[in-house]
């Protein structure tokens, strides 16, 4: 910034940029930077919205999409998005110098100016706005409010390039609404990648044309663990499913969150926690005659694994694989790769057969082989890999392919080691922790000893936990840091079979992590951030998000 309009903006600041000035605005997650002017302005009930002729027609779409949202929420208003148009109340124009991600927002009396260099900037640009108006327009709700705005400058951008949601809809089924409620949150707090978790033992969720009974057989299962907020937690003795998306659902998600600025990774588990896969075609198990069910078990850690030592099962991934990438256009997919047991190789033939060929020292190479094999293969679609962190902390695994796959690690435990791990070897990594003394991103967790209800955990997993777990620590020096890419926040649902039970203990701890994902570790403050959760509660309630209230005596 040049020294005039540093002064200019000292001149016209009458708060400190010291956290908590912050709060007198309620701007979740937390900006880079921000300038808290005096007084507010009110938006004039005729608001016109320009977009600089330089810009492109994606950044009218955007316009005209705010303008849309304001008008149908704020009851008296009419809006208006167009190219140079006269006397624009809001101006959105370029400026090449910003990161992708980056914006400017100033607010004052008679004008608010947006600047960024891409359709993310200006999309955060106004979902700022947004969030700092009333909180029925950002949850999409008309009602009579006072629709006036802060006079601040904002110099915003990401901390981190990831800022993601995992959710886990193989234990238990969420249909695509659910799906697009969560969406919903992410985008109100810029998170950037919802992660579908989308096989695992328990259940095949993902619609395949060339193998058929992975939904019709493995998308069903004999019995289910129901954990109900009134009821309580039963076994229903009854079968589960068919419970699975077609693919015209992934691609209806797909738009939802595209619209929103968020990408959809999709995860296909392999070669362990592939029993659904198996019971469906057990010809591509290490024991093709044995017996192959869907698990109702809700978790746990099964010996059935993808036969890796037959080619023909190895294609079976691919394919499936194949078929995902034309689905969903992030250039990423996650083949998993957690737990997974060798003992099931150890006792096969082809597995044996394997060993001998490659020449390898432990069955756990047999996976990294594999991984480097379906990496080949996805990049020949433009594609690149997501793993969990066990293909470099498992005992035996050969780093040398992992580093020559050049998959992004997604770290879960022992987090800390997986993702410097991967940093040594120069692979981008994710942080999310899965529980440690100081916290963690596992947000399926129970949030408060006291919880009544039955589910996983219970330790450091408090929202204040969540939000005060250090992603980056301060001893990885930078040299590494800069593979540290991301957080997310992740949910599994061996325990999680509704709604209503889903966003109460993901609920606000989602939000805890977007700001660890956008907010500089610097600006992070408990109390600050508790606040304006506070001030976001009819946020959540406008939607009628479920959200648990035990962070309100932390
Ligand atoms: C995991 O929690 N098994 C990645």
């Amino acid at each position: 910034m040049n020294k005039t309009i540093l002064t200019a903006l000292l001149a016209f600041c009458t708060a400190s940029t010291a956290t908590w000035a912050q709060s007198a605005i309620n701007l979740t997650p937390a900006p880079a930077e921000m300038i808290v002017g005096k007084g507010e302005v009110v938006l004039p009930t005729r608001l016109v919205i320009g977009v600089d002729r330089a810009f492109g027609d994606s950044i009218l779409v955007e316009a005209q999409r705010f303008a849309e949202a304001l008008e149908s929420t704020m009851p008296g208003y009419s809006t208006a998005a167009g190219i140079n148009p006269k006397r624009p109340f809001i101006e959105i124009a370029p400026d090449a110098k910003l990161a992708s991600e980056a914006y400017t927002l100033d607010i004052r009396k008679n004008k608010i100016t947006i600047k960024a260099s891409t359709t993310d900037g200006v999309y955060y640009a106004l979902q700022s706005i947004k969030k700092m108006l009333p909180a029925n327009v950002m949850a999409g709700v008309k009602a009579e409010g006072n629709y006036t705005l802060p006079i601040v400058r904002i110099n915003d951008q990401p901390r981190f390039a990831y800022r993601g949601f995992m959710l886990d809809v193989s234990r238990h089924f969420h249909g695509i609404d659910e799906i697009k409620r969560l969406l919903d949150i992410m985008a109100a707090y810029k998170m950037n990648v919802f992660h579908w978790h989308l096989t695992d033992d328990q259940g095949w969720r993902a619609e395949i044309k060339k193998y058929p009974r992975l939904t019709t057989v493995g998308s069903k299962s004999q019995n289910c663990r129901i954990t109900d907020m009134e009821k309580g937690t039963y076994w229903t003795n009854e079968p589960y499913g068919p419970h699975f998306y077609t693919q015209e659902e992934m691609r209806e998600v797909v738009a939802y969150a595209a619209e929103r600025h968020i990408d959809v990774l999709p995860e296909v588990d392999m070669p362990g926690h592939f029993v659904a896969a198996l019971a469906s075609y057990p010809e591509f198990s290490c024991n093709p005659r044995g017996q192959h069910n869907v698990l109702t078990h809700q978790g746990g850690v099964w010996e059935d694994v993808l036969n890796v030592g037959n080619p023909r099962a190895v294609q079976f991934a691919k394919d499936i694989l194949a078929e995902l990438c034309d689905i969903f256009p992030y250039p990423y997919i996650h083949i998993g790769g957690d737990e997974c047991p060798t003992k099931a190789w150890e006792n096969n033939a082809e597995c044996l057969e394997l060993y001998k060929q490659l020449g390898v020292d432990s069955y756990r190479k047999l996976q990294s082989h594999f991984i480097k094999d379906i990496s080949d293969f996805i990049q020949t679609r433009g594609k690149h890999l997501f793993v969990w962190n066990e293909s470099v902390t498992c005992e035996g695994a050969d780093l040398d392919l992992i580093r020559e796959s050049g998959s992004t690690v997604m770290s879960w435990h022992p987090c800390q080691q997986g993702a410097r791990t991967a940093a040594e070897l120069g692979l981008k990594t994710i942080v999310t922790e899965y529980h440690s003394k100081t916290g963690g991103y596992y947000i399926n967790r129970r949030q408060s000893k006291d919880d009544p209800y039955d589910g996983a955990g219970y330790g450091d997993d408090t929202v204040r936990g969540c939000y005060e777990y250090v992603p980056v620590p301060e001893d990885v020096p930078a040299e590494l840091s800069k593979y540290y890419i991301g957080v997310q926040a992740t949910f599994w649902t061996e325990w999680v079979s509704n709604t209503d039970y889903l966003e109460y203990l993901a609920l606000p701890r989602l939000i805890c992590v977007a700001e660890a994902a956008w907010s500089p570790q610097s600006k992070k403050n408990w109390e600050d951030f508790k606040h304006r959760l506070t001030l976001d509660l009819p946020f959540l309630d406008y939607g009628h998000y479920n959200y648990g209230k035990h962070w309100l005596e932390q």
